[in-house]
């Protein structure tokens, strides 16, 4: 790991996650969650505040160094929270056992996207929901040109955040349907932040 991305990255994912268009989602999508609830990327820890009525939350969160950032926001709330070093591609938890699993600006960094949906749907329960708020391809074909044309620059700097993601294709493709979906750009540099948020729950 180079030491942009072991000392400056975390820093400057945290400060970027905090804004306010980001927030006012987090808000309007995180005190949906229920029951026991997985959280994909927990990054810094932005969504916790924003819980309303949860058993408990297991956050999975392969950088040691977001996790540090999230330790203050994890001792001030009320649930019990546990965190993995681990990555969506092979969740170390059992089949089943999650009513709600949450995913926000994470699904454009992982690797193997489908592998991960593949892992959701594996400790999901069958009636539970994804909860999600992704950024990803834009429909205006300057937009997504752009998208292309950015995207090797951006990932290399955005650690491995991927612009031109189909978000609504990729959780189709993994059998998932919407129960809610908005997509439409927020404030910003519009090659990054045409977003998909809304819930999804297996066919
Ligand atoms: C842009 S940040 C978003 C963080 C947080 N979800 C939020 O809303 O502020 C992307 C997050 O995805 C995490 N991530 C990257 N690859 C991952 C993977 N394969 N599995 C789980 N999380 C991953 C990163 O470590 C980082 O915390």
């Amino acid at each position: 790991m180079s030491l942009y991305q072991k000392h400056v990255l975390p820093k400057l994912l945290n400060w970027a996650m905090k804004a306010p268009a980001l927030s006012k989602l987090r808000s309007e999508l995180i005190p949906l969650a229920e029951g026991r609830v997985l959280e994909i990327g927990l990054g810094s820890g932005l969504n916790l505040p924003h819980y309303a009525d949860i058993s408990d939350l297991t956050g999975l969160e392969p950088s040691q160094q977001l996790q540090s950032i999230a330790e203050l926001l994890i001792a001030q709330q009320a649930f019990p929270t546990k965190v993995l070093t681990a990555a969506s591609e092979d969740i170390p938890v059992e089949s089943d056992t999650f009513d709600t699993v949450v995913m926000t600006w994470t699904l454009c960094s992982v690797r193997d996207p489908l592998l991960a949906l593949s892992e959701i749907k594996r400790v999901i329960k069958p009636r539970g929901k994804v909860i999600f708020a992704e950024h990803g391809e834009s429909p205006d074909d300057k937009i997504k040109n752009w998208q292309r044309r950015i995207n090797p620059c951006w990932s290399h700097i955005a650690g491995g955040c991927q612009l031109n993601r189909k978000i609504d294709r990729l959780f189709q493709d993994s059998g998932f349907k919407f129960l809610d979906i908005e997509r439409g750009y927020l404030e910003g540099p519009k090659f990054a932040t045409y977003n998909y948020r809304g819930l999804a729950q297996l066919v």
